[in-house]
């Protein structure tokens, strides 16, 4: 049996809900239009709402869209109202087994096959996954086919909370089953890390402490939290962005090259990255707020959650001993932005560098908006003159990938469709969130206590504190002579 011909009927648990309305739903018929799907699809949305399968598709309709440029409106408005008529819908109450057991048999009803295979997806929030994954088990799985939960951060707010989810999953599933999504690693550019570091010999030979002086990995949004607040101001930036999306990237950037390239040494490689970086302390981040969040509803007026953070760390190992680690996240800037750049050393380029006012080598890779990857480098301006100018040798996918870039698929799809292979490369393995967690949870608990290091104010719009360049010449200038 292909991939194609295995029946697959896919639960969306949490259905009404904005994750599911916007992320999910979409993915799932950005993947059906692809003709990536199993033939035999269906998709049930659970939920506590009391909608009917006719509400609940025109309220999906909403945010299904086919991507610009590459498609023909007619065959999509076809293909759409084709994929609705395999969503269904089912109402009830996430603690009730009762109801779960009325979602399993309206599955089976569905089902045309006695091996035909499930995939819960939890859109819901995470006070309610213990009774949801409970119920599942005892009233919902499979009979005869695989079984799967897809859930999604948050992961836990601290090691504690994160290792009560850790055993509330492992009570019901086995780690096999569990597919944990941190939806920055199935970005297009992200995926291509691994490409490009250990495809090609120019960059695995240079991505080394002898070679590179620094890495920054920065996220900006331009708008704030949009009718979150109420989560964000328990989680705040740190947790939000920090300790997940940008810590991934890292690992894949700085990792070591894994035995085999499949889920398992992966994972086994970025937890050992994780775990190498040095325990980061209060005074090696800046955190800010932006002014107005306090007003936010759902926010209290003595809110100290930080809306920006900057810290620099280090990864004790030989690889990358003594070059800090620049990562920005933060909301309310000005701009939408996820970067990398790789700064190399000047080395003996350091008197052409200065005469061509270059910065030295970087490598940027640009996750989002406008996907690219570029070098920077130093060029002698054609002509008579002897000028010399920094620019750049450039990937920019919507130039080089002239065609395929008007489809690139969003993180969720790659994922949904990886999950739906039993594909776990791009998964977030339990070791690395118990590592993750140890790294930061001490640092929060610092910065959180008694309010002693209050977020510094900044204006809605402003770019990236001044504040932190400080912090990064301190960093810079006590590993500046190590090499
Ligand atoms: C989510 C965060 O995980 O990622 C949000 O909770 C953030 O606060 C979002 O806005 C950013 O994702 P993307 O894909 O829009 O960059």
């Amino acid at each position: 049996q292909t991939e194609l011909e295995q029946e697959v009927t896919f639960c969306v648990i949490g259905a009404s809900g904005d994750l599911s309305r916007k992320k999910t739903l979409p993915a799932l018929f950005s993947l059906y239009y692809h003709n990536v799907l199993p033939f035999k699809f269906h998709i049930v949305g659970f939920g506590r709402k009391r909608l009917s399968d006719e509400t609940f598709r025109e309220a999906a309709m909403e945010n299904l869209s086919c991507r610009a440029g590459v498609v023909d409106k007619d065959e999509c408005d076809r293909k759409m109202q084709q994929f609705l008529q395999r969503v269904h819908y089912v109402s009830g109450h996430y603690d009730s087994e009762e109801d779960f057991k009325k979602l399993h048999e309206f599955c089976c009803e569905l089902e045309e096959e006695e091996d035909a295979s499930r995939m819960f997806y939890l859109a819901v929030p995470p006070s309610v996954f213990a009774f949801a994954l409970k119920n599942i088990r005892l009233q919902a799985t499979s009979e005869n086919g695989w079984t799967r939960v897809i859930i999604e951060k948050p992961f836990g707010r601290d090691s504690e909370s994160y290792e009560e989810l850790r055993e509330t999953i492992s009570k019901y599933f086995d780690e096999d089953q569990v597919y944990r999504i941190d939806h920055y690693v199935g970005k297009e550019v992200v995926q291509n890390i691994t490409t490009l570091r250990f495809g090609n010999y120019v960059f695995e030979a240079l991505w080394n402490r002898e070679h590179i002086r620094r890495i920054d990995i920065v996220f900006k949004e331009d708008f704030g939290t949009e009718g979150r607040s109420g989560y964000f101001d328990s989680f705040g930036i740190i947790r939000d962005i920090m300790q997940n999306h940008l810590l991934q990237v890292l690992a894949y950037l700085t990792m070591e090259r894994p035995n085999s390239f499949k889920a398992d040494d992966i994972s086994a490689e970025k937890t050992k990255l994780i775990k190498s970086i040095r325990q980061l302390k209060a005074q090696d981040f800046v955190t800010g707020q932006y002014e107005g969040y306090r007003s936010e509803e759902g926010v209290p007026e003595d809110s100290t959650t930080p809306t920006f953070a900057a810290c620099v760390l280090h990864i004790d190992n030989n690889r990358w001993k003594d070059v800090p680690v620049l990562m920005v996240a933060g909301k309310g800037l000005n701009e939408r932005l996820a970067e990398i750049r790789i700064l190399f050393r000047k080395g003996l380029t350091e008197a052409f560098l200065q005469k061509g006012n270059s910065m030295g080598n970087q490598i940027v890779i640009r996750i989002q908006p406008n996907e690219s990857i570029s070098l920077h480098v130093l060029s002698k301006v054609p002509g008579l003159s002897t000028e010399l100018r920094e620019t750049c040798l450039d990937l920019t996918y919507k130039e080089k990938f002239e065609h395929e870039s008007k489809d690139i698929a969003d993180a969720y799809e790659r994922l949904i469709l990886d999950a739906i292979h039993g594909e776990k490369s791009l998964f977030i393995y339990d070791e690395q969130l118990e590592a993750s967690w140890k790294l930061f949870t001490p640092v929060l608990k610092e910065l959180e206590s008694e309010k002693s290091h209050p977020p510094l104010i900044y204006k809605f719009g402003d770019s990236i504190p001044s504040q932190v360049e400080s912090l990064l010449w301190k960093h810079e200038a006590e590993c500046g002579n190590c090499i």
